[in-house]
């Protein structure tokens, strides 16, 4: 059986309910873009809400940490992992959750216990010195010199800078065929942390008052493939059998062998599989070029480049091959990743189609560029070239001059990239703007219409979809928004019939006037935030769409008439138009 399974399987024989791995990206907020731990779709309950399972949780948790993106390549990188976790919301506290993390290691995997040492909070000014903690692993048998007291910088932990937080006892592993040490240091690399337990007691602020939290709890991770590192004794953590599959395949595509070629197949691999669980995911992300999207469009292109290195044929379905390997793999843990699996092979199969247009012209540019460079600094104006004109994400430039010993002015680079946002921003509102110059009665009946496509085209396509631009005439209406493929004529039908059915149920159209942060917080959708002045008009129709507007509108959608698509086509990169009229 596997780590994953015993594990569940030993915390529901222990009264624990087990919960669902929750989306990758976060439901309700948008600070994070990813979920980096298993306790972030719990906050709310830590926080002393009741959890409709009761007080005993477990569960695997697929994460993404991408801060380290780039470092991926090496023997202990991945942007994708599951957490496995147990909690206890104001259930047992410390001796039981130590109790239950040393019967699981050495009695279900075995672990011998003079591999095992632990760090325990050695308090501070306010929180006393964690005896209750110590004696508890003491009595179980591990020795008290493989006992580490550390203070706030290693043994407490909150998620980012606010929120449930407490202090730890970590757990390590000594991963080595060396003798173990009768003294257990920290800092001796040989000790591997494996798994980490919060005794989430507190509460800090935005301003940094700390308080007590209403119940004591207990949360626990433990980064699953890293304790398969571990066990299975590989020092490089894409040799355990969780890679296995995923590897042969891409060594078999590539008529390679992984000795000798390791970079490139460890990022192909996590790439692909990173790829593959957020394009899977109920958010819907897509490739672009903000937030999540950027994350993904980095992710498929930084693939799709070292999979050329392998001389991999670009064109082939290569992609699709290890995205199905992945999916065959994980499919029984995750049912999205087969119910989404169209939607997964087309966005993999998009992005590889949109970059190989440029990739093979970008990289002689790259080599031309990078010939007659003086004095080894790509600068802004050719860092924004080879994004602008030939899709490389900065952090590609970035990585294909670091294997030539050149630096690349970043920092540059990143004010182009805002200067030239700011410009086309502008150029659409002003043509935003132009399109609603004139108000008469069509005019206006075309700019409600406009919220009501928006909030359809969600519906029907997902939540990725937002408005680009929009130009209204008294004869028809012009609608772009970000989308990747052409839509097929039954997502038109359902589009249009959707409107048509907003338009029969009489929605109310209401207008009400709040600071432009709690709209944003209300869900109000809006498509330059930083134009909008301090206070904001929010319109809101029947409960269907919430959107900031200047206005005006009709009072009632049933003032509409029937809306009808004519024509859906591209406009530029990633954006979709559509003209529709009202008859
Ligand atoms: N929240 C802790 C961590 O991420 C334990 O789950 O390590």
């Amino acid at each position: 059986m596997n780590i994953r399974d015993l594990y569940i399987n030993y915390f529901v024989s222990k009264g624990h309910k087990q919960i669902p791995s929750s989306p990758v990206v976060p439901e309700n907020d948008p600070s994070v873009l990813f979920n980096t731990a298993g306790m972030q779709p719990l906050i709310p309950y830590l926080m002393g809400q009741p959890h409709p399972y009761g007080t005993r949780l477990c569960d695997y948790q697929k994460c993404i940490r991408t801060n380290d993106l780039d470092s991926v390549g090496d023997k202990t990188h991945h942007t994708f992992f599951e957490m496995l976790g147990n909690w206890s919301l104001g259930d047992y506290f410390k001796k039981e959750s130590i109790m239950y993390s040393f019967d699981f290691l050495t009695n279900v995997l075995k672990i011998p216990v003079e591999k095992i040492a632990v760090t325990v909070f050695e308090g501070d000014k306010d929180i006393p010195r964690d005896i209750v903690s110590a004696d508890m692993w003491k009595s179980l048998g591990i020795d008290k010199n493989k006992i580490a007291f550390l203070g706030k910088e290693d043994n407490f932990w909150i998620a980012g800078d606010t929120g449930p937080c407490g202090g730890d006892t970590e757990i390590f592993y000594f991963r080595s065929n060396d003798e173990v040490p009768s003294k257990f240091d920290p800092n001796d690399e040989r000790w591997v942390e494996i798994w980490n337990n919060v005794f989430m007691e507190f509460y800090k602020d935005e301003k940094g008052n700390v308080t007590e939290l209403p119940k004591k709890n207990v949360d626990t991770g433990m980064g699953l493939e890293r304790v398969a590192a571990v066990l299975e004794g590989v020092d490089d953590n894409y040799k355990t059998s969780i890679w296995k599959n995923i590897i042969s395949k891409i060594c078999d595509i590539a008529k390679v062998n992984y000795e000798g070629n390791e970079e490139s197949i460890r990022i192909i691999a996590d790439h692909i599989r990173t790829s593959v669980f957020i394009s899977a995911d109920p958010s819907s992300i897509k490739p672009s070029n903000t937030d999540q999207g950027y994350i993904l469009r980095r992710l498929i292109r930084r693939a799709i480049r070292h999979a050329k290195k392998l001389n991999i044929d670009i064109n082939s379905n290569w992609e699709e091959q290890i995205a199905l390997e992945v999916i065959n793999q994980y499919k029984d843990y995750y049912s999205e990743l087969i119910e989404n699996k169209d939607v997964v092979l087309e966005v993999l199969k998009n992005e590889k189609i949109k970059f190989n247009r440029t990739l093979e012209k970008g990289l002689k540019e790259f080599e031309k560029i990078t010939k007659d460079l003086k004095d080894k600094v790509l600068n802004k104006d050719l860092a924004f070239k080879l994004y602008d004109t030939y899709g490389f994400p900065i952090e590609l430039t970035v990585e294909l001059a670091n294997e030539l010993n050149i630096d690349v002015d970043v920092e540059g680079f990143k004010e182009k990239f805002k200067h030239h946002q700011e410009l086309s921003r502008a150029g659409s509102t002003a043509k935003f703007k132009g399109g609603l110059s004139s108000t008469s009665d069509m005019n206006i009946k075309y700019h409600t219409a406009t919220h009501l496509l928006n909030a359809a085209l969600k519906q029907v396509l997902g939540s990725h979809v937002h408005q680009k631009g929009s130009n209204i005439t008294d004869e028809r209406m012009r609608f772009d928004f970000s989308h990747d493929s052409k839509m097929t004529d039954d997502q038109i039908k359902q589009t249009e019939d959707l409107v048509n059915k907003y338009i029969e149920m009489a929605l109310p159209v209401t207008k009400v006037e709040m600071n432009k942060q709690d709209a944003i917080k209300s869900g109000a959708e809006c498509m330059f935030i930083e134009k909008y002045p301090d206070i904001v008009t929010v319109y809101t129709i029947g409960d269907v769409s919430k959107e900031l507007c200047g206005g005006p509108h009709v009072s009632n959608t049933s003032e509409l008439g029937h809306f009808k698509i004519k024509k859906e086509e591209s406009s530029s990169a990633g954006v979709r138009r559509i003209k529709a009229i009202l008859e």
